[in-house]
């Protein structure tokens, strides 16, 4: 107990002391400031899913890391279990210029009507889905999202902002309000008859469907349970940018979100976890995609994002070896960053550069492991990894060092094969009741290395 609250007290020095302030490194100055999203009011119950124009530092940069959390108007931050942060994700748009008043008066669903071209990041999901640069949810406070010297997302850059339109940036915050509800783990898992929903805004009946982003929209509202309502809450959700400013000294990293539910016609990004009905109550639900890779590179960092139930994701080369796995840290109190039952942060990789690479069209697959102790609805099983790709004309040797023997032709990110999801169903369950003893073992050894800082 007494390291995790160091722990918390280390992160919270880190995240919060420095407002605006910059240091030097390596000649490149880290440059740090925090700001606050618009203000957003939750009651008992009600959920908010809005996009909103956010400030965000100018210029051709590099940005070095990116934390956030929701905050009150006192700055004090909010457990989840009060208001539940789905996810932030943020994205940039190049706006037409002289439109960008009207951009940002407007929130996402008016502003599709404004010239205006996505940004986003280098893929891998079709139809611009999931196209962040970066985003988080309930783990934001514990999960390390810092990007070591000399690497860094590059925006900004002019040559890439089209002519007549300017860049700016997006921030999608998606909150839920559980103070007083009826089930609290019902709300945040957005179950569809907690919030009286049974068709789309459009009227179609959601057919064989429990729960999910689309039983949770912007304004709606979860049961609540008999009592005294709770009055209104205003809230905002703040972060903190790092970055550089570009030079040559920076290298280039290409951001890269894979989904597990990706398994050949798009990213449907939720998914749903049987309970395990009788079965071992350490029984697990595995699903797996196969995804060809995007251009070769080094790894330079990786992260998963779960829900409450998650026991970590891991993504594969073709040949079986381990590119990076990252396991939930869940809450044991109730402080904010400490919320029994949530998912309080995600380890993430930081692989010496050169030591994990991944190879030009390389058949990946992505792994992520749900306990089915109980049943979820619209849980996720997203990969997010960085990757510093070679230079025109130079490609990445087996030993990980930038090459020119060879040229590569990086256009194609196309999923080839994905497991059908009833057949991993059944291999989960297959798999849990014939090795129940292997996997019980297992799962304490991570328990051990996942807890570690909780319990000591
Ligand atoms: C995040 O990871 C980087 C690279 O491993 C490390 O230097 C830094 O101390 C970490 N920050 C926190 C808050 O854990
Ligand atoms: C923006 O407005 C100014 C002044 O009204 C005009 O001179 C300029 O051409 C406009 N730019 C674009 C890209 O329309
Ligand atoms: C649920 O929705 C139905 C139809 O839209 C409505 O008649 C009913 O009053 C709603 N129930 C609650 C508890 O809001
Ligand atoms: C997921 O489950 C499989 C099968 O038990 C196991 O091999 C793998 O290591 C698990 N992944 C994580 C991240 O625990
Ligand atoms: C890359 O792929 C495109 C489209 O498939 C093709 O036209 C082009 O010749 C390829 N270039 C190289 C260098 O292989």
């Amino acid at each position: 107990m007494a390291s995790f609250l160091l722990w918390s007290l280390v992160s919270f020095l880190y995240i919060h002391v420095h407002q605006a302030s910059s240091q030097c490194l390596n000649k490149q100055t880290l440059y740090s400031e925090t700001f606050r999203s618009e203000a957003f009011t939750l009651g008992p119950g009600e959920v908010q899913d809005k996009y909103y124009y956010m400030e965000f530092p100018t210029g051709h940069i590099a940005l070095r890391g990116f934390f956030a959390e929701v905050v009150d108007e006192q700055g004090v931050p909010v457990p989840l279990s009060e208001v539940y942060l789905h996810h932030w994700v943020v994205l940039n748009r190049y706006v037409k210029q002289n439109h960008t008043q009207k951009f940002l008066a407007q929130d996402y669903s008016k502003y599709r009507s404004v010239p205006s071209k996505l940004g986003g990041n280098d893929g891998v999901c079709p139809d611009h889905t999931l196209d962040q640069f970066f985003g988080l949810g309930s783990e934001t406070r514990h999960t390390n999202t810092s990007i070591p010297y000399p690497y860094g997302i590059v925006v900004g850059d002019p040559n890439k902002i089209p002519d007549g339109y300017e860049e700016l940036w997006v921030l999608n915050i998606h909150a839920i309000d559980t103070r007083g509800v009826e089930d609290r783990q019902g709300c945040t898992e957005c179950r569809c008859d907690l919030y009286n929903v049974t068709a789309t805004k459009n009227g179609k009946p959601l057919k064989n469907y429990q729960g999910g982003l689309r039983c949770c929209t912007d304004g709606s509202q979860c049961s609540l349970s008999q009592g005294i309502p709770a009055a209104r809450k205003k809230l905002f959700l703040q972060y903190t940018v790092e970055w550089v400013e570009w030079d040559e000294s920076v290298v280039p990293l290409k951001v890269y979100i894979f989904d597990v539910t990706d398994t050949g016609d798009g990213c449907k990004i939720e998914y749903d976890i049987p309970s395990s009905l009788g079965l071992p109550s350490d029984s697990i639900d595995i699903r797996e995609t196969r995804v060809v890779s995007p251009p070769s590179g080094q790894v330079i960092y990786g992260v998963a994002h779960q829900h409450s139930g998650g026991k970590g994701a891991t993504l594969y080369g073709e040949d079986g070896r381990e590119i990076c796995t990252s396991l939930p840290l869940y809450g044991s109190g109730a402080n904010a960053g400490d919320e029994v039952g949530y998912i309080v942060g995600m380890t993430s990789c930081y692989p010496k550069p050169g030591s994990v690479n991944i190879n030009d069209k390389e058949l990946l697959r992505l792994q992520s492991n749900y306990s089915t102790q109980q049943g979820h609805t619209g849980v996720m099983g997203l990969f997010y990894l960085l990757v510093a790709s070679p230079q025109h004309g130079e490609s990445t040797s087996k030993d990980g060092k930038f090459s020119s023997s060879s040229k590569s032709n990086s256009t194609l990110f196309k999923i080839v094969t994905g497991s059908k999801l009833s057949t991993s169903i059944v291999f989960g369950i297959v798999l849990a009741s014939m090795a129940t003893f292997i996997v019980a073992k297992h799962m304490r050894n991570r328990r051990a290395l996942q807890y570690e800082a909780l319990t000591a």
